[in-house]
């Protein structure tokens, strides 16, 4: 049996794990907010309309921040269209994913259902077909105590306490031509940068994200990045990242070597910020938001759902279904967000309910967990402490897209005593015996050993099955320092020792 091993010490660290890795997405998308995580009159809808069965799946994929409304539905959105009583709200067309949008959720149900997930609020504001007039009306909304128009309004609505949202995007993907209100680098750059110091002017301290490309293969990557940091170097905190992987070539064997991919995106952005940072000789560090991941078979599944030329409300929409490969494929895209801690501040997987989603839910009916949930329940529940330097040597595998790639590719933390080791098995027909050097972080035990995998690599959960693709409990043995175990062909494993 091919072998790969792997050595860990707490000395050499990476970053502290932040909890903002395990981010996910809320954006006004066919079913993500109507029927997703609300629906009033749904058997298990609170007095807010929200579904608790979903917000118990979300505590339960540990989820610890939500971006919100969008996406590609911001940049096109008048925010004050969701606010007051409902029966006032107007219906408008919602151009980004052609439908009819009620506005019977908006900013201040948004807020209300974090509270109650337990989650932080990361607030989109609209620079595609607004600027900063209504940044900081939204602003003042939302943050500002009392004794304004729009404070006061946000108390009348029955919110008397502000929001106190830190984290805010100026814009969603301005380069994409599919952008309502697409813009150059350098028009982009320049709204940005008024728009953050203005908000500024009111807090000082928030967070800001500007939007960098809206992928790494889009023809302006790089210089997009350049343009724009040199408008707003000094006034933001974050450039955000957004990555889809997805099989469309049934080339399974690059498709799980898609974290080699995104381990290159990060590199890349972080040496574009770095390189503008040099360049003004600027004391700042701009780090990464990667505000949009997951996998997306695009080409299967946009806009094909229903009549693509009907304006519904909450139509079904990229409503993909995940198979154990991709749960593999998002277990890897965690341990390389995971690995770029020292870089990587946020992170938010795309999106939360229906819309490319770890729950799916259907109207009136039941919630389930996708084979995706897994991966990223488990690492948000084990992933502690510092991320460790991990040094893995592995048998490799030869891919059409990245050439010749490790096989075995791994993430480890380490929480005063307690270590969790990440793994993936890449190989398409190939078990991997690995061994784990663990003799000087003193664990003596292993917790927990669980792994997703299959004899059917495209095996999926449904309304009738929600439990088909689950880890299971794997064998692991540990002894004087040695930790060994098998990784299946195509697996995600999770470890926990102490
Ligand atoms: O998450 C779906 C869409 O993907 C978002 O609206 C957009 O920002 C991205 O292109």
């Amino acid at each position: 049996m091919p072998s790969a091993a792997i050595v860990l010490d707490p000395s050499f660290t990476v970053a502290p794990v932040s909890r903002r890795t395990f981010g996910t997405f809320v954006e006004h998308m066919g079913r993500c907010v109507y029927t997703g995580i609300y629906e009033p009159g749904h058997a298990t809808a609170d007095e807010d309309g929200f579904r608790k069965d979903v917000l118990e799946l979300t505590r339960e994929l540990g989820v610890s921040l939500v971006r919100y409304p969008g996406g590609n539905f911001v940049s096109g959105y008048r925010w004050e269209d969701g606010v007051g009583p409902r029966s006032e709200r107007p219906r408008r067309l919602e151009l980004a994913w052609h439908s009819v949008e009620t506005n019977q959720f908006g900013l201040d149900e948004f807020v209300r259902w974090c509270a109650k997930a337990g989650v932080e609020p990361m607030m989109a504001i609209n620079l595609g077909t607004r600027g900063v007039q209504e940044a900081l009306d939204l602003q003042e909304y939302a943050n500002h105590p009392a004794g304004t128009a729009l404070s006061d309004l946000r108390s009348e609505h029955g919110a008397a306490a502000p929001y106190g949202i830190k984290l805010w995007c100026l814009g969603n993907e301005l380069d994409g031509p599919w952008q309502i209100g697409h813009k150059t680098a350098a028009e982009y750059g320049r709204v940005a940068a008024e728009t953050a110091r203005a908000m500024r002017m009111v807090e000082p301290d928030l967070e800001l994200v500007a939007c960098g490309s809206s992928g790494s293969g889009m023809p302006t990557f790089g210089t997009w990045e350049r343009e724009v940091l040199r408008e707003c170097y000094d006034l933001v905190d974050h450039i955000s990242c957004h990555a889809y992987y997805g099989d469309d070539n049934d080339d399974p064997a690059s498709f799980l070597a898609s974290a080699v991919d995104m381990d290159r995106f990060i590199d890349s952005v972080v040496a574009s910020a770095d390189h503008v940072g040099a360049e003004l000789k600027s004391k700042r560090r701009i780090d990464i938001s990667f505000d949009e991941w997951n996998v997306w078979y695009k080409d299967r599944s946009r806009l094909t759902d229903g009549d693509p030329e009907a304006w519904e409300v909450a139509p079904r929409r990229i409503e993909d279904e995940y198979n154990v490969t991709d749960a593999v494929v998002v277990g890897n895209l965690l341990i390389s967000l995971l690995r770029h801690s020292d870089r990587v501040a946020v992170a938010c997987l795309a999106q939360l309910a229906n819309v490319i989603a770890p729950i799916m839910t259907e109207p009136d009916g039941p919630a389930w967990r996708q084979p995706t949930f897994h991966p990223f329940a488990i690492t948000s529940r084990l992933a502690s402490g510092q991320v460790l330097r991990v040094q893995t040597s592995s048998p490799t595998v030869v891919t059409e897209k990245f050439g010749e790639v490790a096989a075995v590719d791994a993430v480890a933390t380490y929480d005063e005593g307690k270590l969790a080791v990440f793994l993936v098995n890449r190989s398409l027909d190939q078990t991997i015996e690995v061994s784990v050097d663990v003799s000087r972080t003193g664990v003596s035990t292993v917790d927990e050993a669980l792994t997703l995998a299959d004899d059917d690599r495209l095996a999926v959960n449904s309304a009738a099955q929600p439990d088909r693709v689950v880890p299971q409990p794997s064998t692991a043995t540990l002894e004087d320092g040695k930790l060994t175990i098998s990784l299946p062909p195509i697996s995600w494993t999770a470890l926990s020792l102490s």
